[in-house]
């Protein structure tokens, strides 16, 4: 059986577990995460510690209370430090930084956060306003905290890869981002903590959200009408599912050129949507036809 983890509480003690690591001149990865440790998280695990070899891998496991907003489900989230430990232990985790909520924000809420900019108002910010300021404040803590020389997330929340990318780039914090495919069940049923709140008949419809991205993806070749189109036919099907938005953008979620030019171009489709009262996300890659006009065949419409 393998050493666990040495688990930081403290800045303090952070530090001073990956201060012999530094003085190594080890390359340090860290995995931030707000705990509940699924195989999604897993993989996130492993291509760390793929990506930093010897160096120490750090995770973070922290639900922040800034990318809550009130009336989400801040107190209901679950925390299991126990079994994240034994994951931890498993996948060879350095260490683990589990710091208390006045540990990250002695002061209480900071009066300095980071501004993230138009994208945060739109997709998941448009129904959760502040959150993305929440996310991007906490990891540029957990940055300045670990001084990682990479950072892994999952593309699952991929609104949050793509600004955190970003704020890694604008700030100049020098930490590499590294996005990890998201793992998904057998029924294509994208990997989350939250999946733990669907009861067994949500849990059968909630795979309607990765059928739905597979069906733009095979209409993808039709241009964005077409697989927007196909995904919405999918969703439609299901009863039960409240959709929220779905939206096919450009890989860094900016918005498409619809009119479509003749080249192909590569996107990203975009879907939140309620099951049973419980929120869930997904994305997926899109090649799509660069000709706007061409249409499916009618009898696949
Ligand atoms: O994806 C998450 O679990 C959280 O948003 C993160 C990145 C750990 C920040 O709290």
């Amino acid at each position: 059986m393998t050493a666990g983890p040495l688990l930081a509480t403290t800045r303090e003690e952070l530090s001073a577990v990956l201060g012999p690591h530094r003085g190594a001149g080890a390359r340090v990865a860290l995995v931030p995460t707000m705990g509940a440790l699924h195989d999604g998280h897993e993989s996130l695990l492993r291509l760390a510690r793929e990506r930093v070899g010897d160096g120490p891998v750090v995770t973070s496991i922290f639900v922040n209370p800034l990318q809550f907003a009130p009336g989400e489900d801040l107190d209901r989230y679950p925390r299991t430090l126990d079994a994240d430990l034994e994951v931890c232990r498993r996948q060879g985790v350095d260490v683990v930084f589990a710091p208390s909520v006045t540990e990250v924000y002695p002061d209480g809420d900071p009066l300095v956060t980071v501004d993230p900019g138009l994208l945060a108002a739109e997709l998941e910010g448009e129904s959760r306003p502040g959150h993305f300021r929440g996310v991007l404040t906490v990891v540029a803590k957990l940055f300045g905290l670990t001084r990682p020389d990479l950072a892994v997330f999952g593309e699952k929340d991929f609104q949050q890869l793509v600004l955190i990318r970003r704020m890694s780039r604008d700030l100049c914090t020098g930490v590499e981002v590294i996005g990890a495919p998201t793992v998904r069940e057998p029924d294509g049923l994208a990997l989350s903590s939250r999946n733990r709140f669907l009861d067994s008949e949500a849990r059968a419809r909630a795979a309607v959200l990765s059928r739905a991205l597979r069906a733009a993806e095979e209409h993808a070749s039709y241009g964005v009408e077409a697989a927007r189109d196909a995904a919405l036919r999918v969703l439609e099907g299901e009863p039960g599912v409240d959709v929220d938005y779905l939206a096919i953008r450009t890989p860094e979620l900016g918005h498409l050129d619809e009119t479509g030019g003749h080249e192909a171009a590569a996107g990203r489709i975009l879907v939140a949507a309620r099951v049973g009262g419980t929120r869930l996300i997904d994305n997926l890659a899109l090649v799509l036809g660069g000709q706007a006009h061409a249409r499916p065949p009618v009898g696949d419409r």
